[in-house]
């Protein structure tokens, strides 16, 4: 029987990874899952008030289909935080979906057709290839320098005929770099030039450890879609709960306003009592978004600090997020192929990540991706036995002075 071309194209190099995880726990090893960015499975909580309001929902028997487009309260509570960073939007401009993913595919649905290319960020955060792909797009990766900001030349020279949208993921996934006022103005402009939609992706909006600025700031009547949702900053990845928003100054986007809900309509509603909830996380206390982020700075500091103390790693100290992506120098270490380097720290230590080039192989190459969301004691062993087997990778007749000699 036939699976379709489309399908098989699929890959989720984050989960895909789990399989070997699987065959080595089958062996009775320990595994030190830095893989999954879910905080929720990390000791972040999700807020007691959220989870009451979600409780109470159900018992309460709002346990029907909602609306297509989301539940009203939610639209406009969803209304007051996206303008309060910027955005230009009315309730009618907000589609709630079953999480950031959702969102997307439903964008990518409306945008992309077979031969049209999609610009994102290299590395970027696998979906946004992957979808692109299956919807007959072509994924383009433009670079971003390693200071994380956006090499423009680079974004013009891939701009053809065919491009529909650019993509932007601040703060991104993998490298947890955020795009200041200045680069976010340059690619509203270039894709404004070449009439581009822009997709932004703003999950982690509340998950910086210094400035953000959104998107909004700088869009003025550009076609720009912003993507948010509760999985990160409220603690709901499993709820799944996200959102769609569009500029509202934006007659570009009117087709879009009219299209995208079509397909909101097909698969029916998102989840109701978690769009009850979400009301309470936007609406409720806050405190547990600070008390996080001061945490998880706690955890990146030591992460980036052991990181760089290895001999052929270098690491960015990330303004955003909970991801660090070290660069591996294969001059030092042998990691030729990021793949191998990161099934064969697997196989020998227990240690879960994911490698770079399942971000994007023209920019994720040579990188691997640690999630530093578990405690320090699990971290600290983490890092103990990434160095070690590091160090038991060194390169035959690699230098011992050169710049990676700390
Ligand atoms: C940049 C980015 N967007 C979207 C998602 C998924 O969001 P959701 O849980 O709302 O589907 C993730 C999850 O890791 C992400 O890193």
């Amino acid at each position: 029987m036939k699976v379709s071309d489309r399908t098989r194209g699929v890959e989720y190099a984050i989960r895909d990874i789990i399989a070997y995880a699987r065959q080595y726990s089958a062996t009775g090893g320990e595994i030190i899952y830095l893989n999954i960015g879910d905080p929720a499975k990390f000791g972040f909580k999700t807020p007691d008030h959220i989870k009451q309001a979600l409780c109470d929902a159900v018992l309460k028997d709002e346990n029907y289909y909602a609306e297509s487009e989301g539940l009203a309260e939610l639209r406009q509570a969803i209304v007051e935080k996206e303008s309060a960073k910027g955005l230009a939007i009315t309730e009618d401009d907000v589609l709630v979906t079953n999480g950031v993913s959702e969102g997307l595919d439903m964008l990518m649905a409306s945008m992309a057709d077979p031969g049209s290319e999609i610009l994102m960020p290299g590395p970027h955060y696998p979906p946004y290839a992957s979808y692109a792909k299956f919807y007959g797009a072509k994924p383009v990766e433009f670079k971003l320098y390693e200071d994380g900001r956006p090499d423009f030349e680079d974004l013009r020279s891939k701009i053809t005929s065919r491009s529909r949208a650019l993509c932007i993921i601040s703060p991104n996934n993998p490298t947890g770099e955020v795009f200041d006022r200045k680069s976010l103005q340059q690619l509203v402009d270039i894709a404004t030039e070449h009439e581009l939609y822009i997709i932004c992706d703003e999950i982690y909006d509340g998950i910086v450890f210094d400035e953000f600025t959104g998107i909004g700031r700088v869009a003025r009547d550009a076609p720009v879609v912003v993507l948010n949702g509760f999985s990160k900053t409220y603690l709901m990845t499993g709820w799944r709960c996200g959102y769609i928003c569009m500029n509202s100054n934006s007659k570009e986007l009117d087709e879009l306003r009219v299209n995208v809900p079509k397909l909101a309509r097909v698969r029916i509603s998102a989840n109701l009592p978690v769009q009850i909830a979400a009301v309470q996380a936007l609406r409720g206390p806050q405190n547990h978004i600070p008390k996080m982020v001061r945490e998880l700075k706690r955890r990146r500091d030591y992460v980036v600090k052991r990181l760089n103390g290895m001999r052929g790693i270098s690491c960015r100290i990330p303004k955003g997020a909970f991801y660090v992506f070290p660069k591996i120098d294969d001059t030092y270490v042998d990691a030729k192929d990021d793949r191998k380097f990161v099934l064969e720290l697997l196989r020998s230590t227990g240690v879960l990540t994911v490698h770079g080039s399942g971000f994007g192989s023209a920019y994720g190459s040579g990188h691997f991706r640690i999630v530093y969301l578990p405690p320090e004691d699990v971290l600290e062993r983490a890092m103990d036995l990434i160095e070690e087997f590091v160090s038991r990778r060194r390169v035959i007749g690699a230098s011992l002075s050169g710049k990676h000699d700390k």
